[in-house]
């Protein structure tokens, strides 16, 4: 059985990233694959900085990355701040990038993200997937940029749009079929 990692560049209560991150644990779990959906504020990190690296590595940066190895799908969702990627995804990113041997270099990756903008995390995510491939991961190609945020799920969590719906199957299907060989 293949497995999934999910995880959301929100740790916010409420936040709609960490909606997106159920309704594809879901999504996943009914296509077959055995889906572990972890919170960030588990594997607290402080903010980067190459002095800290010799002596007090976070014992999240190791344990993150050996879960980000040993699974065969990983799916990220991210809100966008300023056009860009949250403070808190940037720092594990750039944490994981420190580990050997690298953890981008297995699982097939997802990314999607939710915003109150109605470009729904564009440019945030063109920024993921530049980062998540000059590292060496394989993005699958379905960009799942939803918004505005308010407006796109019901009352169980799920989106709305037939759109979105579609979109979320595509990457679903390129998430179990694509593989790293
Ligand atoms: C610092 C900051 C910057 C933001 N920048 C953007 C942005 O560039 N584009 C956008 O659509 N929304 C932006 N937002 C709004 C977020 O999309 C919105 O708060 C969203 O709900 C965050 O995701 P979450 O619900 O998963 O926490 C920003 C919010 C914050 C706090």
């Amino acid at each position: 059985m293949p497995t999934a990692l999910t995880l959301s560049g929100s740790i916010r209560q409420g936040s709609f990233n960490k909606s997106l991150q159920a309704h594809m644990d879901r999504q996943l779990g009914t296509a077959g694959v055995s889906v572990s959906s972890i919170d960030l504020s588990d594997f607290p990190m402080p903010i980067f900085n190459e002095d800290l690296e010799a002596e007090h590595t976070p014992n999240a940066a190791p344990q993150l990355a050996e879960l980000w190895r040993t699974h065969d799908i990983i799916f990220i969702a991210t809100p966008e701040y300023n056009g860009g990627l949250p403070p808190l995804l940037v720092n594990t990113v750039t944490w994981l990038s420190r580990q050997k041997p690298s953890p981008f270099r297995y699982a097939v990756f997802g990314i999607g993200g939710v915003s109150s903008g109605k470009y729904g995390t564009i440019w945030g995510l063109s920024h993921l997937r530049e980062s998540l491939t000059k590292m060496g991961a394989l993005v699958v190609p379905t960009l799942l940029g939803i918004g505005p945020a308010e407006q796109a799920f019901d009352q169980e969590g799920n989106p709305v749009e037939p759109g979105i719906i579609r979109k979320i199957d595509q990457m679903v299907h390129e998430l179990t079929h694509f593989s790293r060989g």
